[in-house]
């Protein structure tokens, strides 16, 4: 059981807003706050390379971090600055000869990523294949093993989709590529800190996240994992003296393991505060981090489908924290920025987010109120009578 009472204390912030942005950013609770102030304090009175120096245990602590987080090692996990970037220094890696071909389930992938698909697919003449959605809106697991060709050369998926409260089956997609032999890719931006990730368990070679969403760290950092399995067959779109040593004139070496994804400078007070993030997490536990948020998620579902001209979007044959819905008659920005006003915090899914998803379904836009562990019953109460009044 979380105690409830002690995380709130922990989240000053949680005294005067009602936060349900947490699949944009969460609330930093004190210990990462106080880790990415300390390390900013200690920088500025020292100096930023001797406070580094100086920490070398803290931020070797990262990466073991990172590995339990995961169930990956230590060396296989790498510090990017974001949840795009790590994803797409793995994706931009990949040795693809022309023709090859990408399968991926669009109604659920990332708008970035799928950006990157199309760029590459233009550049490099790639093709895109898609697996479709199954009755329950998640990814068709079956069809997508029917949808593989000879020239598949790479499975990337999003595990939960930034503007729904679907949960994609990635292990079950993840015994599909092995039995094929093809690369796996996961986005696991949004599932890190709502619920346990284990690499070998969902049998991915790279999977990327970020920090300031579920695992409430600071904005400005994210993670790579990449696989001991892959990682040779990889060439980093971009080189430089952290990712690689110069071993003679002409001549240069990747230093082992996920590191040479990484950039030589980074912001190390975020490093820190990414390790904090992981450590709060894992104190709390995953598993009832997870209970926890899927427990509010369906009492808000509930809720909210309760309330008269409103309409709960989500499908999946499970559900994630994310809850979005309509309101007949308010369009969602306005209805998003009614609650701000009432000091709640949504956002808006909207379908420059959502081409291949929104469209099939009729959808314009949605409110996306996504639950953490910190809110409570009172604060989803509250949520959804705020949904329910007239807008003036
Ligand atoms: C599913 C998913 N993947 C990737 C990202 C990108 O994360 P970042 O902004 O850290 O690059 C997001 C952000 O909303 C997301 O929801």
């Amino acid at each position: 059981m979380i105690d409830i009472k002690r995380v709130r204390a922990d989240t000053p912030a949680c005294a005067n807003i009602i936060h349900f942005n947490n699949a944009g950013a969460s609330l930093v609770p004190n210990p990462v706050h106080s880790a990415v102030v300390d390390y900013l304090e200690l920088e500025r009175s020292i100096g930023g390379y001797e406070a580094h120096a100086a920490t070398q245990p803290e931020h070797a602590a990262l990466y073991d971090n990172l590995a339990k987080l995961l169930g990956a090692k230590p060396h296989e996990t790498a510090y990017v600055e974001n949840a795009t970037r790590a994803w797409d220094m793995a994706f931009y890696a990949f040795p693809f000869r022309e023709g090859d071909r990408i399968l991926t389930h669009g109604p659920a992938e990332y708008v970035s990523n799928y950006l990157a698909f199309l760029q590459q697919a233009e550049r490099r003449g790639l093709v895109i294949d898609h697996a479709p959605s199954d009755g329950s809106g998640q990814v068709d697991v079956d069809a997508l093993e029917r949808a593989i060709k000879p020239r598949t050369a790479l499975i990337a998926v999003t595990h939960v989709p930034t503007q729904t409260g679907l949960i994609n089956p990635v292990a079950d997609i993840g015994a599909i590529a092995k039995r094929h032999g093809i690369a796996f890719m996961v986005d696991a931006c949004q599932s890190a800190g709502q619920m346990p990730l284990d690499v070998a368990a969902i049998g991915c070679d790279v999977l990327s996240g970020t920090g300031r969403k579920f695992l409430r760290g600071p904005r400005g950092t994210g993670f790579l994992y990449v696989s001991d399995a892959i990682i040779e067959r990889l060439d980093p779109p971009f080189i430089d003296l952290h990712s690689a040593r110069w071993v003679a004139p002409d001549a240069y070496e990747f230093v082992p393991g996920a590191k040479r994804f990484e950039n030589w400078e980074s912001f190390f007070a975020g490093r820190l505060g990414l390790s904090a993030a992981i450590d709060y997490a894992l104190g709390i536990g995953i598993e009832a981090i997870e209970a926890r948020v899927q427990t509010l998620a369906a009492r808000l579902r509930d809720e909210l489908g309760a309330v008269d001209g409103v309409t709960v979007a989500d499908r999946g044959a499970r559900l994630s924290a994310i809850v979005t819905f309509g309101k007949d008659g308010e369009p969602a920005p306005a209805l998003a920025a009614r609650l701000k006003r009432q000091g709640i915090n949504v956002s808006v899914s909207s379908l420059g987010s959502a081409r291949l998803d929104f469209p099939q379904r009729g959808i314009e836009s949605l409110v996306r109120a996504s639950v953490h562990y910190y809110n409570t019953d009172a604060e989803i109460d509250r949520l959804v009578e705020a949904v329910a009044e007239r807008p003036a």
